[in-house]
């Protein structure tokens, strides 16, 4: 069995300037001592630039949270890969459930930016899937998971899908307070595992990361870490201080 190292990956969401940012990685990189765990900061676009020197000579990766699929093109406000390459980021997130529920992101688009990603760059996509509440009071989220996941990967490799991480997140966990139980978190992991075996192969699922989300804090970090099919978190709220955000990696 492949051996899955922890990845605790923060999502500032639309926080931060980059005088905010700078004074948050100066701190961080204070209180942060090199672990067995992996861990990213995925900030806004103008961000960026400013972690990465921040983090330079660390092992801290920076991520983005979104990327266009085309190179270049007459997209007012959109970033492109090729200009997230030259800053050097590391991880992008893909299809999180708000741009998914405010920007109109669609399993078609998540699928075009994926491929994309794995085409040109070595920057590793955190896909983001998960059900909302009136689909989990349903019964559904297996389901619904499933069918994103099944659509998102659609004619990605399987030696492209095993490098990528997966971050379940309900929607209905995200920033309410209201954490999954470790079990139903848990659950869904082995689930979402059990589906890339199926869309693959069990070398494929097995090197998968899959990352728990949704009100992830450092007092119920290693509850949740301690699942056997849970390999990391992303964070919101918590990831905004550094104090917090070095308390879920240590967990
Ligand atoms: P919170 O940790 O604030 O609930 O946000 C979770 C999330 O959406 C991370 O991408």
């Amino acid at each position: 069995m492949a051996m899955r190292i922890p990845f605790i990956a923060g999502n500032w969401k639309m926080f931060k300037t980059k005088a905010e940012a700078k004074a948050f990685a100066e701190e961080f990189v204070k209180l942060y001592k090199d672990t067995d765990v992996k861990t990213a900061i995925c900030a806004p676009f103008t961000d960026l630039d400013t972690l990465k020197e921040a983090f330079a000579g660390t092992s801290i990766g920076v991520g983005a949270q979104n990327v266009h699929f085309e190179d270049s093109g007459a997209f007012t406000g959109e970033v492109s890969l090729p200009m997230l390459k030259e800053i050097g980021v590391d991880y992008c997130v893909i299809g999180h459930s708000e741009r998914r529920q405010y920007f109109n992101e669609t399993d078609e688009t998540v699928n075009k930016k994926l491929k994309k990603i794995f085409a040109d760059s070595d920057i590793v996509p955190i896909l983001c899937v998960g059900e909302n509440l009136d689909q989990r009071e349903a019964g559904k989220a297996q389901e619904i998971v499933e069918n994103q996941i099944k659509a998102d990967l659609k004619d990605i490799a399987a030696a492209d899908a095993a490098k990528m991480v997966i971050a379940y997140e309900p929607i209905w966990a995200i920033g309410t307070g209201k954490t999954a139980t470790p079990e139903q978190a848990g659950e869904m992991c082995a689930a979402i595992r059990g589906i890339v075996e199926k869309l693959y192969d069990e070398n494929t699922c097995d090197q998968v990361t899959i990352q728990y989300g949704g009100s992830v804090k450092p007092e119920n970090a290693t509850e949740i870490m301690n699942m056997p099919e849970i390999d990391g978190a992303l964070v919101g709220g918590a990831s905004l201080v550094p104090e917090k955000f070095m308390g879920i990696i240590n967990f």
